[in-house]
């Protein structure tokens, strides 16, 4: 056991006891300063983490390398990195503050409540999905921009300029990009634009090894870097992606990207076993869950029974329940009423909850459906990604971003070279209905001009006992399993004393409430304990592939390294 598995040790015991910190030997004291850190970048690709890296070691801050390796994303991780999305970063600063800004999408004007059903009333998934109707306001441009304003040191262009080089010059397609063009190439084919961008003229996807370059969105990120972020709300831009979503079928106008604003939200805090947990607050449920899930964890001594038992597993499933359950109930945009009655993420909250919660059987997700006329979560699709940034100053940055499927709307606004989001599927899409087959229709998070859909995105960062060190900057792509990604590597971590590595790299489960079933990773679980979890009442189902990838900075040896996710090819870079 070496490096933060052995401190959490240290940290929980100060916890616990209230006792300052005694150094074991081996484990690093983690009130050392942080001027020993020199930097760091993890995220789900190289050539953007370099970015990042390149930044910090020109003398940018964490928020500078932040918004340039998002940046350089949008260019060598289409899937997820954007221009036409959104997302969300959190901000621990040197000077003790942390803070939230939210470039989440909105509704367009034009949107409205039934938008995606068809003349039977059915929800028309594939419009909800594919295309220009399927767009909300995007928010990263000016989101990027705005942090960097606030909080970063380096002019725009020069944030914008090795993305705009990358485009330009072309990058090497790696084999996780090859493996998500080759997966979306049917979705890209179907819109000439993206075809064009993204496709070779056969209408074969580039394959690894392939040099891809994108010439249009190079032009787009040139006049972003020559006339600043607002060229993409307003003027020659701003109106040729209107005009492309028309041309379409979308309802985005050039008052929607005008009148588009970041929100800066102060986020969600709580404790867990004494860790100090900083999180994402309203339009994302991801703080919320992760908080109200950790706080229903604290009554159960998960590291007794261990981390694979069908105990832990099932405890935590039912926790999950629970929370995904008020997610459900309560969560949506904030500035359009979406306010729960009580605060769920209590103590209190916790206490009450976690009396009905049994260890020898699975409580059914429609025990717990009072107030819901129907129940049923849809499926999600999984495509966002993070990446985590910290400087010599002690800055920290936890950044998700996302197009919400994978390659968003897979629509390209005409020639500017933009992939567009279909985030607007993150809405309920039909008032009042609920049904185990069904989405949901709960008022909270239904459709509304100007509105943001909830997410679950969930940058998260976690302080040592004394809530003044970060010990952990993580987050996941994922859709809604996004906050159980987070909570796994959190309990793996203070639970069960494993290093950064083992914490990111082990198996993962998701339930969500409904469908009422744990999905597991691939040969995650023996049989037996999966038996055992059937026996409490569970129904298993293994998912297709890995949940989430999470690209974290985990306090070693007295400084913040990168660790990306082996699940994919993620990696870290220092200056
Ligand atoms: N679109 C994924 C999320 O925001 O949770």
């Amino acid at each position: 056991m070496t490096s933060i598995g052995r401190r959490v040790v240290l940290f929980i015991a100060a916890g616990i006891a209230g006792a300052g910190c005694h150094g074991d030997g081996v484990a690093t004291d983690y009130r050392r300063p942080s001027s020993l850190e020199r930097g760091a970048v993890a995220c789900v690709d190289p050539v953007a983490a370099d970015v990042g890296g390149g930044v910090l070691r020109r003398g940018g801050n964490a928020v500078d390398a932040a918004v340039a390796t998002a940046l350089a994303l949008a260019v060598t991780w289409p899937a997820a990195g954007n221009l036409g999305g959104g997302g969300f970063l959190l901000l621990h600063r040197a000077s003790g503050e942390d803070v939230f800004l939210d470039f989440r999408e909105t509704a367009p004007a034009g949107a409205t409540e039934t938008m995606y059903l068809d003349d039977a009333g059915r929800i028309d998934d594939h419009r909800a999905s594919d295309g220009a109707l399927a767009v909300g306001v995007p928010g990263s441009v000016r989101g990027l921009d705005e942090a960097r304003r606030r909080y970063g040191t380096m002019p725009w262009r020069e944030l914008v300029a090795p993305a705009c080089a990358l485009a330009r010059d072309g990058f090497i397609v790696r084999r996780s990009l090859a493996r998500s063009l080759a997966n979306a190439r049917d979705r890209l084919a179907a819109f000439p634009d993206s075809a064009a961008v993204y496709l070779h003229a056969d209408g074969t996807p580039p394959r690894e090894g392939d040099t891809l370059r994108l010439p249009s969105l190079a032009s787009t990120l040139d006049t972003l870097a020559r006339d600043g972020a607002d060229a993409f709300y307003r003027g020659p831009l701003a109106s040729a992606i209107v005009l492309a979503t028309r041309r379409a079928g979308g309802c985005l106008s050039e008052t929607d990207l005008d009148a588009y604003a970041p929100n800066w939200r102060v986020p969600v805090r709580g404790t867990y076993r004494g860790f100090h947990v900083v999180g994402a607050p309203l339009p994302s449920s991801g703080g919320t869950v992760l908080l109200e899930t950790l706080n229903l964890l604290e009554g159960f001594d998960l590291r007794t029974w261990g981390r694979d038992d069908a105990r832990t597993v099932h405890t935590m499933v039912e926790a999950m329940r629970l929370a995904y359950r008020d997610r459900a109930r309560w969560l949506g945009d904030p500035d359009r009423g979406a306010a729960p009655p009580f605060d769920l993420t209590s103590k209190r909250h916790a206490e009450e909850l976690r009396r009905g919660i049994r260890l020898d059987r699975a409580t059914p997700s429609l025990d717990i459906a009072e107030g819901f006329d129907v129940v049923f979560e849809p499926e999600e699709s999984h495509e966002t990604t993070h990446l985590t940034v910290c400087d010599a100053s002690g800055n920290v940055v936890s950044l998700t971003t996302t197009l919400n499927d994978s390659f968003g709307s897979a629509f390209v606004a005409g020639d500017t070279g933009v992939l567009l989001n279909n985030e607007m599927s993150d809405f309920d899409l039909k008032p009042g209905f609920t049904s185990t087959r069904g989405p949901i229709g709960t008022p909270p998070n239904r459709i509304a001009p100007g509105k943001r859909m909830l997410s679950s995105m969930a940058p998260t960062l976690v302080f040592g006992t004394d809530g003044r060190e970060v010990v952990l900057a993580l987050g996941s792509p994922g859709g809604r399993t996004i906050p159980n990604t987070v909570i796994e590597v959190i309990v793996n971590v203070v639970d069960f004393e494993m290093t950064p590595r083992e914490a990111v790299d082990h198996g993962r489960f998701h339930h969500q409430w409904l469908p009422d079933r744990i999905v597991l990773e691939p040969h995650y679980l023996d049989e037996a304990t999966r038996e055992q979890l059937r026996g409490r009442g569970h129904v298993l189902r293994d998912g297709d592939g890995p949940q989430g990838d999470v690209h974290a900075l985990a306090r070693v040896g007295g400084r913040l390294v990168g660790v990306a996710d082996s699940r994919i090819d993620g990696a870290t870079a220092a200056p």
